[in-house]
């Protein structure tokens, strides 16, 4: 990893802000001094210019309970209202909010007053379901327009959200489910995906039944998407067309305090249960609205933005849902995959809808750049003014690439490092602004702080690794893992006492300018998506013919790594099942308990894996095997000699 760090660090290319591109800018210099001279009266100055208040807050920030934060805790408002009714009343209602484009072709324009109406009529639907303040409810959809119907519905009745991917097993959708104990689930028959419906009700179905089920559900509404045929349980299941249109067109948001929980979202952590990561109201607004304007430039009477990422992730929530609707932004969203039906589809969609402002990730990119930049060359993509990148490095060949094929050679490119923990972008150059380093995520935007710091907490030199600490805390800051709170102590703040702790490492060049150098835990990053080695761990073992597994991230051209698992079979299988047969099984049962995103890409049976003395199995030493590498420093092996037998069995 630090060869490839060092090589990206030698790069030399600069891309200055134009002066065309700087004059219109909405960000400027001034940003950065005003929080510098007082990073509070900053924020709070960003939280009444973007947030509209119900009840205006006079307290900042409350930091007596560290490490749980308050940000604007007197005031009220309505997150909803702020991403919808609020538009409207200004005279914005004939504004187009979404161009949704489905995967077989059909499209749909949303304007604010519909998408307004809409979730008026879904907040009334869920309220009659039983739904108020503080409860929780399940969202497991494709990516739909009703995704962000449903997710500001939630919201707007002071209830939590928490959306699970579409991608997620049964088994993954019931342990979340069940976590957050949610009264209620919204899921759709089916969406479309590589040209085909893939079926989502009967995940829920299946996830609300076997293995004990979900106890606390009592109501599953259903959007009809893709048509397929499901089951159905009369006393439990509702369709959502029906359940909206008997429901009362009309809806006066209530205001809720600044800290009313939005939604927990989970992510892998480095045990086997993903965290419940838990956001609340004003200040998560007030960072997303705040970021979405002056990282993406956003002029919302003009620009139409589209970040490709979906509703089940972070990503779509800050930067699909509320950043950019607080904003009254116009934007694309698009059900399906970027090479369905033809590889040239999202320039297709860049070119039908005029698309000025793209946020994608960089496995994207470079698969992008796998099948040729006569691809993108045959659309017109002369729109586009500025580029985002998001979820893991963007090596240096990536980002030109993208510059010179997406952006035209003139669009700025946004490199934004950020978290599910942090809520917003907390690094990123600001466009107009900063001269532009491929590769590099460059300054923590203004009124953030961060910090290179060692084992011990104390910072580092320029040019040296180190881990990536929050040094002071930020608006849009996670408030703690739903039902252990414990675990969000020791996760994240126990390391050092004072600073977050982001799990990542880094390093600060001659300019500090911030070189982020991957995950320092036993944490994956497999196209930007965040995967836990223990949990894929877990579901191997949890097969009948494991007796142990390992697995490491190792790197992949593609995916920035990919999971690969060493499986050591059970003595009464060995005989019986082929490697080849037994890696087959493996992956497919890793697929259906976890989801397909966690599939190993590759499994090698063995016979042994390395253990230091104390039985911890040395993961650094697998990935050496993984990527081909010669292997490292063994000496606190039990037994060195097992690497040669399992490099043996693998090549
Ligand atoms: C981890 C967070 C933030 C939304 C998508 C992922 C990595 C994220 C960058 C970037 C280098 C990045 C980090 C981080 N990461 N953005 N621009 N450059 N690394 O959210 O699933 O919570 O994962 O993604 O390792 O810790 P997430």
């Amino acid at each position: 990893m630090s060869d490839t760090i060092d090589n990206l660090m030698h790069e030399s290319r600069r891309f200055a802000p134009s002066a065309d591109f700087a004059a219109q800018a909405n960000a400027s210099a001034d940003l950065y001094q005003d929080a510098r001279r007082d990073r509070l009266a900053f924020w709070a100055t960003q939280a009444r210019e973007l947030v509209s208040w119900n009840t205006p807050f006079t307290r900042t920030l409350d930091w007596t309970n560290a490490p749980v934060a308050k940000w604007f805790d007197d005031g009220e408002l309505n997150v909803s209202y702020n991403c919808l009714d609020r538009h409207v009343e200004a005279g914005l209602g004939e504004r187009v909010a979404l161009h949704f484009e489905g995967e077989p072709g059909d499209s749909r324009d949303i304007t604010y007053a519909q998408l307004t109406a809409e979730v008026k009529r879904a907040a009334n639907a869920l309220e009659s379901l039983g739904i108020s303040a503080g409860d929780r409810v399940a969202i497991y959809m494709p990516m739909i327009p009703e995704a962000v119907v449903a997710m500001l519905a939630v919201a707007r009745l002071g209830a939590v959200h928490s959306v699970v991917f579409g991608g997620f097993s049964a088994e993954s959708l019931r342990s979340r489910i069940q976590d957050a104990a949610a009264k209620v689930v919204i899921t759709a028959d089916g969406g479309w995906r590589k040209g085909k419906v893939f079926a989502l009700k009967p995940t829920v179905d299946e996830a609300l039944t076997a293995d004990g089920g979900a106890p606390t559900v009592e109501k599953v509404l259903v959007v009809q998407r893709g048509k397929n045929d499901v089951a159905w349980d009369a006393s439990r299941d509702l369709w959502w067309h029906d359940a909206l249109s008997s429901a009362a067109a009309e809806h006066t948001a209530q205001p809720f305090e600044a800290e009313q929980p939005l939604f927990i979202l989970y992510t892998s952590g480095t045990t086997g249960k993903p965290k419940g990561i838990l956001h609340t109201s004003g200040g998560y607004l007030t960072q997303t609205a705040f970021t979405h304007k002056y990282v993406f430039d956003i002029k919302p009477e003009t620009d139409v933005y589209w970040c490709t990422a979906d509703v089940g992730w972070i990503t779509g929530h800050s930067y699909v849902v509320y950043g950019p609707l607080a904003n009254g932004a116009t934007q694309v969203i698009y059900e399906g995959t970027p090479d369905t039906p033809h590889p040239g589809r999202w320039w297709e969609i860049v070119q039908k809808y005029g698309v000025t402002i793209l946020y994608t990730a960089p496995t994207a990119i470079r698969s992008f750049m796998k099948l040729g930049h006569e691809i993108p060359a045959a659309y017109d993509l002369s729109s586009i003014r500025l580029l985002g990148s998001v979820g893991e490095p963007i090596n240096p060949e990536a980002w030109v690439w993208y510059f010179e094929n997406i952006g035209g050679a003139h669009s700025p490119i946004v490199d934004t490092w950020w978290q599910t923990e942090t809520g917003g972008i907390m690094v990123s150059p600001l466009p107009g602004i900063t001269t532009l380093k491929p590769g590099s995520a460059q300054q923590p935007l203004p009124g953030i702080s961060i910090d290179i710091v060692d084992e011990h907490g104390t910072p580092v030199g320029k040019d040296e690794g180190g881990l990536l600490v929050i040094t002071e805390p930020w608006p849009s800051m996670l408030r703690g893992i739903w039902g252990d709170m414990d675990r969000y102590v020791d996760t994240y703040w126990a390391k050092f006492g004072d600073k977050y702790f982001a799990g990542d490492g880094a390093r600060f060049d001659q300019d500090v300018d911030l070189w982020l150098l991957g995950r320092v835990d036993d944490v994956m990053n497999v196209s930007g998506h965040r995967l836990s080695t223990a949990e894929i761990e877990s579901a191997l073992v949890d097969n009948h013919i494991v007796a142990e597994a390992a697995v490491v991230g190792a790197a992949d051209e593609t995916t920035g790594q990919a999971v690969v698992a060493f499986v050591i079979l059970k003595a009464r299988d060995v005989e019986k099942i082929t490697p080849a047969e037994a890696s087959a099984m493996l992956r497919q049962h890793v697929a259906e308990k976890i989801g397909a995103i966690a599939r190993p890409s590759r499994i090698f049976i063995v016979s042994e894996l390395p253990k230091t003395r104390s039985g911890k199995i040395m993961r650094r030493l697998l990935r050496d095997v993984a990527e081909g590498r010669p292997i490292g420093d063994t000496t606190t092996l039990t037994d060195p000699a097992v690497l040669s037998v399992i490099s043996a069995q693998v090549h």
